[in-house]
């Protein structure tokens, strides 16, 4: 008999399980073969209801939403509300389900049925390019504050990329409620993964370098990008897909290379970066002290003071080693900041703290407590202001 392999790998984010709706359709097979969705995001501007912590409202346009609400009210009345029905019971006292008849749905329906069908498996680069182009003349006719994701979901752990992280969107939270402070700068995001929270980084800032490693995953965040033109035109923001392995020492500029760096990118990078974003980018040890490592090495290497923001969602996890609850990777990354907290290593001084996560919530999602924030400053010792008693003689 074959053995039966079980892939004990596979994850699917939380924003991807507590969101599915009517419009949740699979588009198309990308061309490894993984079924690929797009998902709406909606940015609450000031003044718009918020309904925090309601984890499935914000991907749906208004006419699913009133499809829901109607449904809910068609059931509720079919079933007498709240309290109206005595529970039947058998001889033994189990509850007994009765169930509600098939009916076929009413031909006058206002509502689209929903047939989902796998249109076709892109397989050339060619294919993707002319979805790319219908996408871009849709894109002119689209509201402004939508971010339109493309994902995957149930991946297994080398591709979590593909979908997106509930850290991406506190980040992207945290970039709403700091527009000021972001407005016209340079920005580095690594692990970007789909790319959503550098989307929303380039409706303010002027350069996004957006980085992450796999030509596959890179592809995909590059047709986000292209998908959210219209999201960062006005504000003329701008978003460099680039490769970026915390794994290798040095930037990519092999000119042969897809999502490599110009030469003229990699001194951008190092002169003008004053920001670096990572979003749910701990979940391995060896791949964290990559990440650490390359934030330094960066960090240092930058002519301006940086400062980095990391969101981290701190997962439990039952282990058999521990034979208990426990979050590993996230403490991994805690003894990562603290060998980074106060060090001085004669040209810069890193210093780390831990952001309140009070600020408005722009994006609806999930806002668990186990979201937090992380930010890490590397200054110049020669940008540092002595303090009084230094300049004393
Ligand atoms: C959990 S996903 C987070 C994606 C995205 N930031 C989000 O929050 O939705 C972790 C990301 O780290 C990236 N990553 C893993 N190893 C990496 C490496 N060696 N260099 C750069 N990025 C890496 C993955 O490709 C993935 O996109």
């Amino acid at each position: 008999m074959d053995q039966i392999t079980f892939h004990y790998d596979t994850v699917l984010s939380d924003v991807h399980l507590l969101l599915p709706n009517v419009r949740h359709l699979m588009t198309r097979l990308n061309h490894v073969g993984q079924p690929v969705f797009i998902s709406k995001f909606k940015i609450l501007w000031d003044g718009e209801r918020q309904d925090d912590n309601d984890a499935g409202k914000g991907l749906e346009e208004e006419e699913d939403r009133k499809g829901d609400e109607e449904d809910a009210q068609a059931e509720e009345g079919e079933e007498g509300g709240e309290g109206g029905v005595d529970p039947v019971l058998d001889e033994d006292g189990d509850l007994e389900v009765t169930r509600r008849p098939k009916t076929s749905p009413p031909e006058a329906s206002d509502r689209d049925e929903v047939c989902p069908i796998i249109l076709s498996q892109s397989t050339t680069v060619q294919e993707e390019e002319e979805e790319e182009e219908e996408v871009e003349n849709e894109d002119k006719q689209r509201s402004k504050d939508i971010i339109r994701i493309e994902h995957t979901m149930a991946t297994p752990l080398e591709d979590v990329g593909k979908q997106v992280w509930r850290g991406a969107f506190l980040l992207a939270d945290y970039i709403l409620s700091q527009q000021v402070m972001f407005r016209g700068a340079t920005v580095l995001e690594l692990g970007a993964g789909t790319g959503l929270a550098s989307v929303v980084m380039a409706i303010v800032a002027k350069t996004v370098y957006c980085t992450d490693v796999g030509e596959d995953l890179l592809s995909m965040c590059q047709r986000n990008i292209t998908l959210n033109r219209c999201l960062l035109e006005p504000a003329g923001g701008e978003v460099r897909v680039r490769q970026l392995d915390w794994l290798q020492h040095d930037l990519c500029t092999d000119a042969d290379v897809e999502f490599s760096w110009t030469e003229e990118e990699v001194a951008d990078l190092h002169d003008n970066t004053s920001f670096i974003i990572a979003a749910d980018i701990c979940y391995d040890d060896d791949l964290t002290d990559g990440l650490f490592r390359t934030l330094y090495r960066l960090s240092s290497n930058f002519s301006q003071p940086c400062v980095t923001y990391i969101s981290i969602e701190k997962r439990m996890n039952f282990t058999l080693r521990h034979m208990d609850i426990s979050c590993e990777a996230y403490d991994h990354f805690r003894r990562c900041l603290s060998q980074l907290q106060g060090l001085e290593d004669g040209r810069r001084r890193f210093r780390v703290e831990r952001l309140p996560t009070a600020f408005p919530q722009r994006l609806q999602y999930e806002r668990v407590e186990q979201l937090e924030l992380w930010k890490v400053t590397a200054t110049p010792l020669q940008f540092e202001v002595p303090s009084d008693s230094e300049l004393l003689p």
